[in-house]
């Protein structure tokens, strides 16, 4: 186990701006890790989150209006189905990297913040909710929702559960700037607990405006929590970090993907389970033609 004093961890320290107490619990928490994390591993995740790179930006047009899609320098893509009367986002990046998206709405749609919106999470993870303010509903599964309050509490999050993961994931949230958030427009889809031991439990359909997602939880694979949605009206599915794109993906979103997985091993909780999940996702495709929508990477076209 590594043994750093607080000049070592300093320029993560300050390229971040952590308080003295959040110093002190990455310094902790940095002790913890394994030989898989190294300073310099740290100080280029350090780098990654304050990157002011503008995002590749691309839309589509669609039934219900006009598909979006944002990919940050790293981070989750974010979705906007824009239709008539409202916006429907679906995931929106690190918290570091939120006012850069907030700028980016409102350059694409100049009465952003006078629009009606709704934000939907596909999982808690930190690099997919990180715009959580001016929504009028935030949509997750209930097993997110339940984290985001036990958040609140100061309880650990579902990714802190697993005692040899848990360094790694505070110095993410340390340097991603990724706190506690309000919980007064988060709304859970279900109200009982998905069926675990098949790859996809439907849990309900979400109705907004014109649009209608079949909501399917998953069994945990990437994380628990997570759920991929059908809009079937538009052939649209939003798959979350159960399908990642790297073939039309950014260079920098590859290399912090791959950056990740060397510190954690898997970025999946269970990969067995997350494999079954992607297979069961496309079953679940009927025959046409289908845009998927996939957690990091641009859209593909998909023929069934
Ligand atoms: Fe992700």
């Amino acid at each position: 186990m590594p043994s750093y004093n607080p000049n070592d961890v300093s320029y993560a320290v300050s390229l971040c701006g952590l308080s003295d107490a959040e110093a002190k619990e990455l310094l902790e928490q940095v002790n913890k890790t394994d030989e898989n994390v190294s300073l310099d591993s740290l100080f280029k995740y350090a780098d990654f989150m304050v990157k002011n790179e503008p995002p590749r930006i691309d839309s589509c047009k669609i039934p219900a209006g006009r598909l979006w899609y944002i990919e940050p320098f790293c981070g989750s893509t974010t979705y906007v189905i824009e239709t008539e009367d409202r916006l429907v986002l679906v995931d929106s990046g690190f918290p570091c990297y939120a006012e850069q998206l907030l700028a980016t709405l409102r350059s694409i749609f100049p009465d952003y913040d006078e629009r009606k919106k709704d934000l939907i999470l596909t999982h808690m993870d930190m690099d997919h909710a990180g715009l959580l303010s001016g929504f009028e509903n935030i949509w997750m599964s209930k097993t997110s929702y339940d984290d985001f309050l036990g958040r609140a509490e100061g309880k650990p999050n579902l990714r802190e559960r697993n005692p040899k993961r848990t360094p790694v994931y505070r110095i993410s949230s340390l340097l991603s700037r990724d706190i506690s958030a309000d919980t007064a427009n988060m709304r859970a889809l279900n109200t009982f607990e998905p069926e675990t031991d098949k790859p996809l439990s439907y849990i309900g359909t979400l109705n907004i405006g014109p649009l209608s997602f079949a909501v399917y939880e998953t069994s945990g694979g990437h994380i628990g929590g997570s759920i991929i949605l059908y809009e079937k009206e538009n052939r649209i599915v939003f798959t979350g970090d159960t399908l990642v794109n790297p073939s039309d993906m950014a260079d920098s979103q590859k290399e912090f993907i791959q950056m990740g997985t060397a510190m954690l091993g898997t970025m999946n909780d269970d990969s067995v389970k997350a494999k079954a999940e992607r297979a069961e996702m496309f079953a679940l495709l009927d025959a046409g033609g289908w845009i998927l929508c996939p957690g990091h990477g641009f859209p593909m076209r998909y023929e069934v």
